[in-house]
């Protein structure tokens, strides 16, 4: 059984920043969700996240999918780690994973885990040319015998090029066993959990680590331009998977892609573009400049133009924009047409149906092959409440009707432009719910040469 304690309790210092340090966002996920899903993918069972600065907002975004610990005042990362007492019973091993490192990959998490098969205690590692302010991995022929913090170290141990990632995979029960000795006296005052390394070795406790060469998976975020680096790291990887496997980017440098998305083949993505959360989007299609897709589900053979698309699924062969908006839950059916400045909201549009220009439809379910001219609104909020229009088949809505809900409109029906339509129409009828005109004999000339 693997567990997980994450430490995000931290102050963040230095990110200069109201924000919780791993709620500031790699791509479209703060630090810590990237470090979650990990974790979730390599099947952890009990994974306990350490909080304290900033907590409520970390709570907020995830509320009950995380199990936390709180931990106050912060005293250090083993002060952190011992917060998760309820851990203390379980089998097997545990993961001690540095919240700020959100980059680490599934496969280099499982190399480790499967070194520690043979360790009470792996570490993770990796040599620097410049090793900063990371903690130093004293050897002894070969032999890890402590993690020294740079602020602790003297020059000789600050020379030391392999680090300390901040990752350890470390039996469970000796942990809770040996966490309590674990002291302060250090240039920080703090209590450091690499100081385990030394309290395993002083039990003749097995202790080794796991080198890696990739720092650019491995790095600790303390600072924005970290998360800057981090940042474009993950987006260079991300759209390069999707140009090996088939997907156009015109401009990586400008398309940011959720590591969360999956793309079909021959999709081509112009600059600008935007693809956060579980989207998922088909074969074929054309996404231009400036459109930004979440959480939604796009099919085949679509040309997004300039759009904005979030919870929503759109068929196949359609046209979305320039400068549409989906949102909240919007089905778009195969063959349809959804034009400039139209938006929709909660809104089932059939198989077909054309809507190209000036519109608003929201909570409204419409029937296959319709027509809406331009400027139609669902005037679906009465001040208090919102309601459905309901619409049938082939029904033709003419230019700047108001559909006042509820109201229901049956198949074939014609709405007459102008129109607002206040009560139901059945199957086959006209409704035209306007003034007529009256025209004034030559009364225009004359006004005009008042
Ligand atoms: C830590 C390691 C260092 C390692 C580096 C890798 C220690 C003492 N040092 O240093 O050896 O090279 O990570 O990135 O562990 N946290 C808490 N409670 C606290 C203090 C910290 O939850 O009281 C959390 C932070 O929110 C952060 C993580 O622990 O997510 C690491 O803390 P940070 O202060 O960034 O440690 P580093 O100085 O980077
Ligand atoms: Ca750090």
């Amino acid at each position: 059984m693997l567990n997980a304690i994450v430490l995000a309790a931290g102050k963040g210092t230095r990110m200069h920043s109201n924000k919780a340090k791993t709620m500031h966002k790699i791509l479209d996920k703060p630090i810590l969700e990237h470090v979650y899903d990990t974790l979730d993918k390599l099947q952890c069972k009990n994974i306990v996240c350490v909080v304290g600065h900033g907590r409520e907002e970390i709570e907020d975004y995830f509320s009950d999918r995380l199990t936390y610990a709180i931990q106050q005042p912060q005293l250090g990362t083993a002060h952190a780690v011992m917060q998760a007492i309820s851990l203390k019973e379980k089998e097997g091993k545990t993961l001690i994973v540095n919240g700020d490192c959100p980059l680490i990959q599934k496969e280099t998490y499982q190399k480790m885990i499967e070194m520690a098969e043979q360790y009470d205690l792996v570490l993770m590692t990796t040599k620097l040319d410049n090793p900063a302010s990371y903690g130093r991995i004293v050897r002894n022929n070969d032999s890890v015998e402590a993690i020294v913090e740079y602020k602790d170290a003297d020059e000789q141990t600050r020379a030391i090029k392999e680090v300390n990632v901040g990752i350890y995979c470390i039996d469970n029960q000796l942990l809770w066993k040996y966490i309590g000795e674990i002291d302060n006296h250090n240039a920080q005052n703090e209590y450091y959990i690499t100081d385990i390394v030394k309290v395993f070795k002083k039990h003749g406790l097995k202790v080794g680590a796991c080198c890696f060469d990739d720092f650019n998976q491995l790095q600790g975020i303390n600072s924005r331009l970290e998360l800057l680096n981090a940042s474009k790291w993950l987006q260079k990887k991300t759209n390069e998977y999707w140009i090996n496997n088939g997907v156009t980017i015109i401009d990586p440098d400008s398309t940011y892609i959720s590591t969360d998305a999956v793309l079909s083949i021959d999709t081509i993505i112009y600059p600008n573009v935007r693809i956060e959360g579980k989207t998922v989007i088909g074969q074929n299609n054309i996404i231009e400049e400036a459109s930004c897709i979440i959480n939604s589900k796009i099919g085949d053979n679509n040309h997004i133009i300039a759009s904005r698309i979030t919870d929503s699924e759109v068929g196949s062969n359609v046209t979305v924009g320039p400068n549409a908006h989906l949102r909240n839950n919007c089905k778009i059916g195969d063959n349809c047409r959804i034009g400039n400045y139209v938006e929709m909201k909660n809104t089932i549009f059939g198989k077909g149906s054309k809507c190209a220009h000036l519109t608003y439809v929201g909570d409204s379910t419409v029937g296959q092959n319709c027509n809406f001219g331009c400027g139609v609104v669902t005037v679906n909020y009465d001040g208090k409440n919102k309601h459905r229009c309901t619409i049938g088949n082939h029904v033709f809505v003419g230019s700047n009707v108001n559909l006042i809900a509820p109201v229901t409109i049956g198949d074939y029906a014609v709405l007459a432009a102008g129109s607002t339509v206040t009560d139901d129409v059945e199957e086959k009828d006209m409704a035209i719910a306007r003034c007529r005109q009256q025209v004034k004999k030559g009364y225009g000339f004359k006004y005009l040469n008042k």
